[in-house]
C-alpha cells in the first residue's frame, strides 16, 4: 500500500495570461489531496472518494477507455496512462480524501492526479523524476479538462512557490519564506473552463487588445518575481492591484470579487486580486501583519469568508507505505 499526499495551490500573478505562453507565479497551500492505492489479485479497479460521493466504484482494466464519470475521470485517466507509458497493470484499490472543498477553486483535480501517479510510481517501482510526473500528469490533466496552462500540476508536485511558463517550458522554484496572504472566498462556484473559454474567444474577436493586456500582465509577473525575492509586499500589493485591473478588462471578475477586493483595499491591504480563473472561487489579498485582523473582517462583513492558509508549502510526498 502507498499513501501519497499533494497540496493545492493558489496563483499570485499572471492567470489567463499563462495560456498564452507567459509566465505566472503560483504558491502551494497547506490543505492537501490524498491518495492511497493497493494493489489487488483480480482484474479490477475500485474506486472510493468520499467527498465526491464515490463508493466503491468498480471498472476492470479492459474497459478503462477514457469513458469514465466526472467523480472518477482524474484517478482512472491518470491509471490508464501509467499502465499505457510503463506498460504494467494491475487491479488495484484507489481511495482518495480532501482536506480541502473543491469549490474553493484550490486544484484539486491536479492535487489527486499528481498524488495518484506519483503512488503508482512507487507501487510498481517505476523511478521517475519530478519532470517526467509533470509531463504524464499533465497530460492526465488535458485528456480530461482539455484545457489548462499545467501551473497547478506543477505547484502540487513541486510545491513552495514557483515561477511556471505555460505547459512547463520553465518551472522555476523561488527561495521565499512566507507570504504575508489572506484568502477570502467568495462563494460562488468557478468554472475555468467556461471561463478560459470566454477569454479565447475574446481573443479571436480582439487579438490586439487581449494581446497587449497578456503583454502588460508578463511584465507584472517579471517585475513580481523580483519583488517577491526581496519580501517587498507593499510593491507586490500594487503590482496585485494592476494584475486585477487587467483581469477586469479582460471580463473575468464579478460584482462579488470586486466587493471583496474594495473592501480589503479599503481596510489597509497592500493589494489585492482575484486568484485563479475568476468569475467566483477566491480572492487575495496581502497585508501587513498590523493590518491582518482589519482587513479580514472587512472581507467577512462584504460577505467572504476567510480561508486560513499557509503558503509556500512542501509539493507531492509519501505519507506512508508498506
Ligand atoms: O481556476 P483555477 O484555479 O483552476 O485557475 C485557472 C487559471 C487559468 O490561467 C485561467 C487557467 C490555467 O490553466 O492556467
Amino acid at each position: 500500500m502507498v499513501k501519497t499526499s499533494a497540496p493545492g495551490k493558489l496563483m499570485l500573478f499572471g492567470e489567463h495570461a499563462v495560456v498564452y505562453e507567459r509566465p505566472c507565479i503560483v504558491t502551494a497551500v497547506n490543505h492537501r489531496m490524498s491518495v492511497s492505492i493497493d494493489k489487488r489479485n483480480d482484474e479490477k479497479i475500485i474506486v472510493n472518494a468520499p467527498e465526491m460521493n464515490v463508493k466503491d466504484y468498480k471498472i476492470s482494466i479492459d474497459n478503462l477507455n477514457g469513458k469514465y464519470s466526472r467523480e472518477t475521470a482524474f484517478v482512472l485517466t491518470a491509471v490508464k496512462n501509467f499502465f499505457d507509458k510503463y506498460k504494467c497493470e494491475s487491479g488495484l484499490n484507489v481511495e482518495t480524501h480532501s482536506e480541502f472543498s473543491s469549490k474553493f477553486g484550490f486544484g484539486s483535480s491536479s492535487a489527486v492526479t499528481v498524488s495518484t501517479l506519483k503512488a503508482l510510481s512507487e507501487l510498481f517501482n517505476v523511478k521517475i523524476s519530478k519532470k517526467e510526473l509533470f509531463d504524464i500528469s499533465y497530460k492526465t490533466v488535458l485528456d480530461v479538462q482539455k484545457v489548462g496552462s499545467g501551473f497547478d500540476v506543477a505547484s502540487a508536485i513541486y510545491g513552495r512557490t514557483l515561477y511556471f511558463v505555460s505547459g512547463g517550458k520553465v518551472i522555476e522554484e523561488m527561495n521565499i519564506d512566507r507570504i504575508p496572504l489572506i484568502v477570502g472566498y467568495t462563494g460562488i462556484k468557478a468554472d475555468t473552463s467556461t471561463l478560459v473559454k470566454k477569454v479565447s474567444q475574446e481573443m479571436e474577436k480582439e487579438h490586439e487588445k487581449i494581446n497587449n493586456i497578456f503583454n502588460k500582465i508578463e511584465n507584472i509577473v517579471i517585475e513580481a518575481k523580483r519583488k517577491i525575492k526581496n519580501s517587498e509586499w507593499s510593491k507586490i500589493g500594487s503590482f496585485m492591484n494592476e494584475n486585477q485591473k487587467y483581469l477586469r478588462m479582460l471580463g473575468v471578475s464579478s460584482p462579488e470579487l470586486d466587493k471583496l477586493i474594495f473592501s480589503s483595499s479599503k481596510a489597509g491591504a497592500y493589494g489585492s486580486k482575484l486568484s485563479g480563473a475568476g468569475g467566483g472561487d477566491c480572492m487575495i489579498a496581502l497585508a501587513s501583519d498590523e493590518k491582518r485582523d482589519l482587513v479580514s473582517k472587512a472581507i467577512e462583513k462584504a460577505g467572504g469568508i476567510i480561508i486560513p492558509v499557509e503558503t509556500n508549502v512542501e509539493g507531492v510526498r509519501i505519507e506512508r507505505q508498506y
